[in-house]
């Protein structure tokens, strides 16, 4: 999740009047516990409960809609359907696949310290999730949206890679311009993606897999594909309440982190 927009679940939905504490961005004034440091919270069994309903959801929705390597990432993880995972064990099969580790995060980080995380190859996670009202549409990520949505495809080098150079290049922005477009491509890509796969047009990015009505929305003809070219991210507006639209599509990962350096380079970002 970008630290600056909060989740999209439900579409049409108002603004919340920040007073949800998740909605508002933490500044951090010590570090995150990371890995084996990341306690198990006494869940109780209304929030297990929530967890397998979301899980089971989408588990029905993926196949077919999912990238090929998002699927990967989800069976190397081994995510429990009936219980929610520990971060402290995704953390540990992380860093197995590519180096890459979780925090604890308590909820939306500083713009600074969540890119800063993603620089040095830590994704910060929240642990709680939300209540069952909130099923369709939550203000600001939960652990669903982060473990299940964000982990699996960080499991693949290629765009693990991409991810940190995300965090390496927004911490040399100099200028709101270039942050702002740093921004667009985070989003398009990271939280909106789309790729090619043999078999068809599939979702990588997380903002749909997390969403159960953008998952079934985003691949049908009422949305426009564009191909993916970061200069055209970098100018493209998004609104966080409605369906996205357009999506950008990339060939490969490798695509997306080549542009994606050409572009931080140009731009003296990496
Ligand atoms: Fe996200």
């Amino acid at each position: 999740m970008p630290p600056t927009a909060p989740t999209t679940d439900h579409p049409e939905t108002p603004t919340p009047d920040g007073s949800d504490p998740r909605c508002i961005p933490h500044k951090l004034v010590k570090p995150l516990p990371v890995g084996a440091e990341c306690k198990y919270p006494n869940y109780s069994a209304e929030e297990q409960d929530v967890w397998r309903t979301l899980y089971a959801r989408m588990e029905t929705l993926l196949p077919g809609r999912a990238a090929d390597e998002y699927l990967t990432g989800l069976r190397t993880l081994d995510l429990e359907r009936d219980r929610i995972p520990a971060l402290a064990d995704v953390s540990r099969k992380l860093e197995r696949a590519t180096g890459w580790r979780v925090a604890r995060t308590p909820g939306l980080l500083d713009a600074h310290d969540f890119f800063t995380y993603l620089a040095h190859r830590v994704f910060p996670s929240t642990d709680y999730i939300r209540a069952r009202s909130e099923l369709d549409y939550t203000p600001a990520p939960d652990c669903f949206h982060d473990i299940f949505g964000h982990t699996p495809m960080i499991v693949h080098p290629r765009f693990a890679d991409f991810y940190q150079k995300i965090g390496q290049a927004a911490l040399a922005c100099q200028d709101a311009a270039t942050e702002e477009g740093l921004t667009r491509i985070y989003w398009f890509t990271v939280e909106f993606g789309l790729i090619k796969n043999p078999a068809g047009l599939r979702i990588y990015g997380n903002g749909i897999i997390s969403s159960s009505g953008e998952t079934q929305h985003c691949l049908t003809d009422k949305v426009t594909k564009l191909p993916y070219k970061p200069e055209r991210l970098a100018q493209q507006a998004y609104d966080i309440w409605h369906f996205q639209d357009p999506l950008f599509v990339i060939d490969s990962f490798d695509q997306l982190e080549h542009e994606f350096v050409r572009w931080a380079k140009e731009r003296s970002l990496l």
